[in-house]
């Protein structure tokens, strides 16, 4: 993590007193994608990879911030109705301006801020931009702002500032991360579950094929009016179905003819990943790591070709893997670009990089980039 490149640019740009350094994660997902909107199951983790913010309260209503990585600055007024123009600014002024929407009493601050966490990775470095500030604001100004209260706050910066209608999971994995564990999340009734991780003989590792689609947001956004298109169908004939989680494929069977073939589609995706979920926790809690990359497998196919948010360099990323004996493989997050998560028998680990990078690069000219995951503590204040 970059602390002393904040801390030096911090004291480079502001002067006077040091201010205090937070941080908050991106995020791994083990299965469970586009589940979170759809009320139903993640399994997510915090990773080694993080947002570090400096802060110091300056006693005026205005922010001044410094995006260290992209050598630009932003400064705005916490009354403002109209956010900043630069995105990253974004994220700040709207964690700023939901918190005082929910009668959060804060005042200006200074800040510089770096982060590890790659962009369009699909590791969540948005959130962890969010995380950050909603967790540091929060103890800062003692705001008593229960974890939870901050993940919306950060879901609703996207929604309200970014225009992505984003689920709760990536905002909720930032804050409530624990070193070692996987978590469990319910995410309609917010009940969550830790989960050791350190499957013996296997390594998790993603692959990052650094290419993202343009309209990501705006098709993330489609894809959610399909579900909630499809939800509200099934409602008609069951009032008990509140999300797609609730519904079954013979539910969906039923709505056929009144819905496009698409959002059948997608809705298929849905319902049967909301299954692949509770397949994986069973699968680990018998140790059967089989199973567990199988419904990897399963979730990368459902998410290519009936979700329709893969690109033909993480499809050719899951064929490799698949041909190496990869136990499972799929990508990672929202979709549209970014990572496959892959999880490998330690002594297929070599020979699945080494084909990787070499078929990926003669097929589309550049290199994948590796992470090897490392399941870490969510928002913390560093010193
Ligand atoms: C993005 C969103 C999450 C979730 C995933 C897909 O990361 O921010 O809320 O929907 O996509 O699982």
């Amino acid at each position: 993590m970059n602390i002393d490149k904040v801390r030096n640019a911090f004291m480079d740009h502001f002067g006077g007193v040091a201010g205090v350094v937070y941080a908050s994660p991106g995020r791994i997902n083990l299965i469970g994608e586009h589940t979170d909107y759809n009320g139903g199951f993640v399994f997510p983790g915090a990773i080694d990879k993080a947002m570090v913010a400096e802060i110091r309260l300056n006693g005026t209503d205005r922010v001044r911030a410094v995006a260290i990585d992209l050598g630009e600055t932003a400064d705005f007024g916490l009354c403002e109705e109209n956010a900043p123009a630069q995105q990253w600014a974004r994220y700040i002024f709207g964690v700023c301006r939901e918190i005082i929407k929910r009668g959060g009493q804060i005042g200006g601050f200074d800040t510089a801020f770096s982060s590890d966490v790659p962009l369009g990775a699909g590791m969540s470095s948005s959130a962890a931009m969010e995380s950050v500030y909603a967790f540091a604001l929060n103890e800062l100004f003692a705001l008593k702002i229960d974890k939870f209260e901050l993940a919306r706050i950060g879901q609703a910066t996207e929604h309200n500032y970014c225009g992505v209608k984003c689920g709760i999971m990536d905002q909720f994995a930032s804050l409530f991360g624990k070193e070692g564990r996987l978590m469990l999340l319910d995410c309609r009734s917010m009940e969550y579950k830790y989960y050791p991780f350190n499957p013996a003989g296997y390594k998790l590792v993603l692959l990052d094929t650094v290419v993202k689609h343009e309209l990501a947001s705006s098709a993330y956004n489609e894809r959610r009016l399909s579900c909630e298109r499809v939800a509200a169908a099934i409602r008609r004939n069951h009032s008990e179905v509140e999300y797609l989680r609730d519904a079954t494929l013979d539910m969906l069977d039923e709505v056929k003819d009144s819905i496009s073939e698409e959002d059948y589609r997608r809705a298929q995706y849905v319902i049967e990943e909301v299954q692949r979920v509770m397949d994986v926790c069973a699968a680990l809690e018998q140790g059967d790591y089989e199973t567990v990359g199988e419904r990897m497998y399963g979730t990368h196919r459902g998410m290519s070709e009936l979700y329709e948010v893969s690109r033909p360099e993480l499809d050719f990323l899951n064929d490799v893997a698949r041909h190496c004996g990869v136990a499972g493989s799929r990508v990672m997050g929202g979709g549209f670009g970014g990572c496959t998560i892959n999880l490998v028998k330690e002594n297929r680990y070599d020979a699945f990089v080494a084909e990787a990078f070499a078929a990926f690069r003669d097929r589309f000219g550049h290199e994948p980039r590796l992470y090897d995951v490392v399941i870490s503590d969510g928002a913390r204040r560093l010193e």
